[in-house]
């Protein structure tokens, strides 16, 4: 036997090639998993390289051998026909019995480190740090919007991905083209608003919200400050009727009655960005249908349109299409941070002057905070702390809600709560949908909110449960009456 015995099958090439490359992933993998499992990594470049292209390296090395073998066993069948169909195996010879227990060991070993390397692989990819920085600049929006916001715990695959191993695989899928498209550089800015494939709101909101949660009223208090020599101060208060969505208070309309169980609301949206709605069918809880369509002659649809248009059943997403990336207004963010006191509202024109500086064309974000602080500067030439105070709370606003690179602000993604700056409710509730049987989508202010304070200044004192009409804080007659607000209101102040 040993004067026939025949190289080794792995003695080639490519076989050879295949151990050193497995032997190296072997060894810097099992290394990096090891510092992992000891201090965390919290860059997620290194994750990536260890959980992704380290074990690649590794299974393509073990490829290769097996390749090299297989090839070998074909070239050396041609030329010898003594060549047995398996490879005979003798435990009696110590040899080649140590030779098998050290592959076995190996194997095993293999196999725990590639299940431990799935693992951490797998939570790896759902962690926020994989969202959020490792395509930094594509998603640069939306994740400083989330650090800013009521869900900066709630980690991206709880509305993104859900719960189930389904909807984990196809996510997955879906982020193979945006890594193609990240590395080629081939997405769109900003990145397209409604998402299409985003998962139903019952499976990811319902997770941490649910209807029978809503009833009563929350309260919601704003100050305005307008854009004159003083910063006027403006204060409105009131409260949101947030109720109505449990079936056994059926009674009580309130803003989530949307969605109570009972009722089903459809719509088809004109538009893309869903901000125009023609066409509304409300469904109750006996089956009754009510069809509203706009009074607006030149919007209204045919009947042959609505056969052929996408009929959308509303939900969460439809009111809070941003619960988390939030890009505020250059006017909503300087009034809220003139309220916060992070701006001095003694600082004369400093509203209009911020306005001014915020919507400015930059064409980077280190443009445009060098411009925000050489303007100012130039506009306040008596300095001072509480100007180098605005300056980078200013600059901060910026750095928070309006992104040149991705060519994000507020204007391309409009939040259809409110109806301020943008359709919004008014979408529907703007008086001018009805039914045939004369039925008309309310447009009372107070069906969704009761103004119980307004005026001047910061803190209105005297409140008024029993709710007031609305005053206008500019004496524009009773335009608001008839007019949508976003008609006049944009963002920045109306000229
Ligand atoms: C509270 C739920 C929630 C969380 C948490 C969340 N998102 Fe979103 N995200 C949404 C919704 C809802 C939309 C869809 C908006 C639309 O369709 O108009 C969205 C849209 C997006 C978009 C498309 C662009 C846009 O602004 O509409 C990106 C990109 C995105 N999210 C990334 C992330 C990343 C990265 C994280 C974690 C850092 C995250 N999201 C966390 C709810 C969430
Ligand atoms: C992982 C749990 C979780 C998920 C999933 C989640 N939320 Fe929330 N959400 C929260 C928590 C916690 C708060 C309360 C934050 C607070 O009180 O400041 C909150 C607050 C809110 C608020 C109130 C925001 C405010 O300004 O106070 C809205 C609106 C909201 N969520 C909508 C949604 C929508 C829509 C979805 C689905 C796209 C969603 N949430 C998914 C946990 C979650
Ligand atoms: C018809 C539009 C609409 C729909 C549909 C809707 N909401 Fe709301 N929701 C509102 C408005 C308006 C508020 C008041 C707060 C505000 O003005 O930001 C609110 C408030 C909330 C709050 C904070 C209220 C509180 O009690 O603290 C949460 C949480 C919330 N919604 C979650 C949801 C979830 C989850 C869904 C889907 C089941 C949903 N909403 C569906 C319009 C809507
Ligand atoms: C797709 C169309 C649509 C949109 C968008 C919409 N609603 Fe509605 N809403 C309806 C319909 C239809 C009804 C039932 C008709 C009615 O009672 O006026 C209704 C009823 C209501 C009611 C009960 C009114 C009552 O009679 O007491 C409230 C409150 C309400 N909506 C609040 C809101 C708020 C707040 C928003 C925006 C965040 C909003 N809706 C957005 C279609 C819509
Ligand atoms: C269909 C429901 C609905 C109707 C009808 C409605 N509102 Fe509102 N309104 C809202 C919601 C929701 C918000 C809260 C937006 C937010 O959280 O930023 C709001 C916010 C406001 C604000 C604060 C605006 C801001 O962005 O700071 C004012 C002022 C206001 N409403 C006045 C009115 C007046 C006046 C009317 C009657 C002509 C009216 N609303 C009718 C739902 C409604
Ligand atoms: C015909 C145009 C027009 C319409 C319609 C209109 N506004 Fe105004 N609004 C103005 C002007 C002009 C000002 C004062 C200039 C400014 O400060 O922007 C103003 C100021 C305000 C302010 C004071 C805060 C601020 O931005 O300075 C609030 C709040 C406001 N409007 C709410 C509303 C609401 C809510 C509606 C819809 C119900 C509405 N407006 C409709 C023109 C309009």
């Amino acid at each position: 036997m040993s004067t026939t015995r025949k190289r080794n099958l792995a003695h080639n090439l490519t076989s050879l090639c295949g151990m050193v490359l497995a032997a190296i992933g072997f060894i810097v993998g099992a290394t990096l998993i090891i510092i992992d499992l000891q201090s965390h990594f919290d860059n997620p470049y290194t994750g990536i390289f260890t959980y992704m292209v380290v074990p690649t390296i590794l299974f393509g090395g073990l490829l290769l051998i097996l390749i090299g073998v297989l090839r070998e066993r074909k070239r050396r069948k041609k030329t010898d026909a003594e060549i047995p169909e398996l490879p005979i195996i003798d435990l009696n010879n110590k040899k080649q019995f140590a030779t098998l227990i050290i592959i076995i060991v190996v194997t095993l070993l293999f196999i725990a480190i590639s299940v431990v390397g799935s693992y951490r692989a797998y939570h790896f990819t759902e962690s926020v740090e994989f969202c959020g920085k490792t395509c930094h600049s594509v998603m640069k929006p939306e994740y400083t919007a989330y650090q800013n916001s009521p869900h900066a715990n709630a980690g991206c695959t709880k509305c993104h991905i859900g719960p189930g191993a389904d909807f984990y695989a196809k996510s997955k899928l879906n982020g193979l083209y945006q890594v193609y498209s990240t590395i080629f550089n081939k997405y769109s800015r900003p990145i397209p608003a409604p998402v299409h494939n985003l998962r139903p709101a019952k499976e990811t909101c319902y997770t941490c919200h649910w209807p029978e949660k809503f009833f009563g009223a929350t309260e919601l208090k704003r100050t305005y400050f307008r854009a004159d020599e003083e910063n006027s101060p403006w204060t409105i208060q009131m409260l949101m009727n947030v109720g109505g969505a449990d079936p056994a208070l059926s009674h009580s309309k309130g803003i989530h009655w949307h969605m109570a169980i009972d009722n089903k609301i459809e719509y088809i949206a004109a538009d893309e960005q869903r901000l125009e709605i023609p066409w509304v069918r409300m469904t109750d809880g006996d089956g009754n249908e009510t069809i509203f369509q706009t009074l607006e002659k030149s919007k209204q649809l045919t009947p042959e349109q609505i056969a052929s248009s996408e009929i959308r059943t509303m939900d969460c997403i439809d009111c809070h299409n941003r619960p988390t990336h939030q890009f505020h207004s250059p006017e909503r963010a300087l009034n809220e941070a003139l309220s916060a006191g992070l701006l001095n509202p003694d600082i004369p024109e400093i509203k209009l002057n911020g306005i001014d500086v915020l919507t400015g064309d930059y064409a980077t974000e280190g443009e445009a905070l060098m411009a925000i602080e050489t303007r100012l500067t130039e506009a306040y030439p008596d300095g001072g702390k509480t100007l180098t105070q605005a300056i980078s709370a200013i600059q901060k606003i910026y750095a928070q809600n309006i992104f040149p690179e991705m060519k994000v602000s507020w204007e391309q993604y409009p939040d259809h709560i409110g109806h301020m700056i943008t359709p919004g409710c008014f979408r529907c509730h703007n008086g001018d949908h009805q039914s045939e049987q004369g039925q008309t989508i309310s447009r009372e202010c107070a069906s969704c909110h009761t103004i119980i304070a307004q005026g001047p200044g910061r803190d209105v004192t005297s409140i008024n449960s029993g709710g007031l009409e609305f005053k206008h804080p500019e004496d524009i007659d009773e335009e608001w009456k008839e007019t949508r607000c976003d008609e006049c209101h944009t963002g920045v102040p109306v000229m």
